[in-house]
């Protein structure tokens, strides 16, 4: 059951699809003071959501604000990083979700202040509030409820679960060539390189740099013979240069965001000075989202949006006033007070609150002209619900694969999204597996983060154990930024190691593609806490750093340096697999409890649920070269099972189709048959479950 309680004037962020009409009487469960509503938490009762923010699944004990920030530190102590996710879900015996519809900053006082106590704290009152609750009182009903309410997550195409490879310091046609020759002498399979922001001519969108690309429509064509494909990156702000041309066209049709005396905001990211297409816009949004067709144009069917929080290195007003009270300084002998004082006031350049109250949106449809800071956090949604719009024009039969680095609500329509500047800190591996179930319940499935870590220097074994996790992730890529150590696969001396890894992704490829697809045709989550499928076991809703991943499967990742293994629990009984790589599969049932379970460096572990089947295709070069005609499946039964799988050309769209479906029977004697009878092989190996 859904409840939705009206406050003031809610801009519409169309986050809902189905409309509900708003209640007049009291908001229960919360008590309204001054600015925020609280409600007590009840001891040991577990708070999940918030999407991609920092801390545990359970997000108890921290203040988190929805404030999409070009955030590259992820550390505890921060409240905000590029999402705006406002989805809660408070557990125990009587649990209900809260969607707080408010595109504005908002506060989440998760027992922070007072242990015992969530406060919600809005900026201001214009917003949509809804509860959700479930008869059965299951998170998954009350998530599949929200979920339904938001929309049905987006499909990449099968491509894009391939494994990618990139790195911001990728600077020409050379370099990526290198790149893909390199993983294919080194037999690493591969499915896309991204292109990062060298590709353009002088960081503006749309344009390809002659000199270091001299022929992109070729190079991608020569790419998509060897099954690899490109992935620019597009940013948000547009270069102010007279001559380049979307920054003519933006001028003439008044499309950038403007100040309050109806001049363009100017502020300075990568190109130096830009504005800011007004994507609250529709026009502006066809606008913006039209020129994608220009490197559509040249066979590119994938992009990355970033910069969109959006992104603000300086606005050139703040530079001159900050220059101008940083020359006080000069001749002087600095202590350690004026010594802050000067590096405070270089500190307020970037992405600058009075910058975010200062620029303006004309949302259309005869809506009056909004403060940006009002509506900041759908911007990046907005840039790519430009691009989705238009894919769905340009492209209507083809899914083209999109994810964005900030997000709201809704956008989980349009792309998925990848979780920012992360460093190569093993507590980095630790929070993209926390951020995972938090993600799918606020409907953002396809999402990774940079594997091996983007900022700092990886190592081998943090690159071999992030990997070992990135292969379960729907988007598996592995990103670094410019100036630390390079971190392709094939750059370490346990490349063996790496590669066998990679390999094994391709051999999952059937389950995680079916997961996905019926994840997001059935609104579930596709990674969740353990509570949500154990929740009369008390021990599961405390266990943070294990994940169920779709019906079958436990994930316990090792997320610590020299580790060889670590410690499990287990709700029931399970079949742990250890392999080290598509020719190395061991089995072994382990009793419910806890356990110390071995994993040696080059060595994944995770476990297949009792009654659960689990099929693993031949390892593949790329995705395009999978067979699906021939599967081997897993079994770990106390009776005949079956598992349905999902499959389909990967390109179109017509998700619901009922042929994509197959269904694979085991039984307990180790036969096993597939639903589909022509030529399509399955061989089982079957472990019986024992009884205790
Ligand atoms: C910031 C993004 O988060 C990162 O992934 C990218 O490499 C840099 N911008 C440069 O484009």
């Amino acid at each position: 059951m859904i409840r939705k309680f009206t406050f003031g004037t809610p801009f519409p962020t169309e986050a809902v699809v189905t409309p509900c009409p708003s209640e007049s009487g009291e908001l229960p469960y919360f008590s309204r003071e001054g600015g925020s509503i609280s409600c007590r938490l009840a001891p040991e009762i577990p708070v999940y959501g918030l999407g991609e923010q920092v801390r545990g699944i359970n997000k108890r004990g921290w203040i988190y604000i929805s404030n999409c920030s070009d955030e590259p530190h992820h550390l505890e102590t921060r409240s905000s990083l590029y999402g705006a996710h406002n989805f809660l879900l408070l557990g125990g015996d009587a649990p209900f979700g809260i969607f707080i519809d408010y595109p504005g900053k908002i506060t989440f006082d998760i027992g922070y202040t007072r242990g015992d106590t969530l406060t919600i704290t809005p900026e201001d009152w214009n917003l949509d509030l809804y509860l959700i609750e479930a008869e059965d009182h299951k998170y998954t009903t009350i998530v599949r409820q929200f979920r339904e309410m938001i929309g049905r997550s987006y499909i990449p195409p099968k491509w894009a679960f391939g494994y990618g490879q990139s790195r911001w310091g990728y600077k020409t046609e050379a370099d990526i060539r290198q790149v893909a020759e390199n993983h294919r002498k080194n037999k690493i399979p591969l499915d896309a390189v991204y292109l990062d922001i060298d590709y353009m001519e002088r960081y503006k969108d749309f344009t390809v740099s002659k000199e270091r690309f001299p022929d992109l429509p070729a190079l991608v064509s020569d790419m998509k013979k060897e099954g690899i494909h490109l992935v620019p990156i597009i940013d948000a702000g547009v270069k102010a240069e007279e001559g380049y041309f979307v920054c003519e066209e933006g001028l003439k049709n008044g499309y950038f965001c403007k100040e309050e005396d109806g001049r363009e905001f100017v502020g300075a990211v990568w190109p130096g000075q830009s504005y800011f297409p007004d994507m609250l816009n529709p026009k502006v949004r066809r606008w913006f989202g039209q020129k994608y067709k220009i490197l559509l144009d040249m066979g590119i069917d994938g992009f990355w949006n970033d910069m969109n929080e959006p992104a603000i290195f300086y606005s050139p007003k703040r530079l001159n006033k900050v220059l101008d009270q940083a020359a006080a300084f000069k001749g002087q002998n600095l202590d350690l007070d004026k010594t802050n004082e000067l590096l405070g006031l270089i500190n307020t350049l970037a992405n600058n609150p009075e910058d975010y109250r200062s620029f303006y949106h004309e949302p259309g449809k005869g809506r009056p002209k909004i403060r940006h800071d009002k509506v900041h956090n759908l911007y990046g949604y907005n840039m790519t619900r430009a691009a989705g719009e238009a894919f769905e024009e340009l492209e209507p039969d083809k899914r083209i694969l999109m994810f964005s680095r900030s997000s709201y609500i809704g956008m989980h329509r349009y792309g998925g999204i990848w979780q920012g500047d992360n460093l190569s800190w093993w507590s980095h591996l630790l929070m993209n597996v926390k951020m995972m179930p938090s993600l799918n319940m606020c409907g953002f499935l396809y999402t990774g983060a940079d594997l091996g870590g983007f900022g700092d220097d990886t190592t081998e074994d943090l690159m071999l154990r992030w990997l070992q996790f990135g292969i379960f992730t729907p988007l598996m890529r592995n990103h670094s930024a410019m100036g630390t150590r390079e971190q392709e696969a094939y750059r370490f001396s346990n490349m063996e190691s790496l590669r066998q890894i990679i390999r094994l992704r391709y051999c999952l490829l059937p389950y995680l593609y079916s997961e996905y697809m019926k994840a997001a045709l059935n609104n579930d989550m596709m990674f969740r806490p353990l509570s949500f499928d154990y929740p009369d076991d008390r021990e599961a809703s405390f266990v943070e750093d294990q994940l169920l991943l779709g019906e079958g499967l436990m994930l316990a990742p090792v997320c610590q340096q020299n580790a060889r293994g670590r410690s499990v629990y287990l709700p029931e009984n399970m079949l742990l697999i250890t392999t080290s790589g598509p020719e190395d599969f061991r089995f072994r049932e382990m009793k419910a409890g806890y356990h110390y379970v071995e994993a040696a460096e080059n060595e994944l572990i995770f476990f297949l649920r009792r009654d659960h089947i689990l099929p693993l295709a031949p390892a593949a070069e790329n995705v395009e070269q999978l067979d699906t005609t021939r599967l081997r499946a897993v079994a770990y039964l106390s009776r005949t099972g079956s598992y349905q799988l999902y499959d389909d050309d990967g390109t179109g769209k017509d998700y619901e189709n009922p042929d994509h479906y197959e269904t694979l029977t085991v039984s307990l004697d180790g036969s096993a048959r597939r639903s589909k009878p022509e030529g399509h092989i399955l061989t089982a190996e079957v472990f019986p479950v024992s009884e205790d």
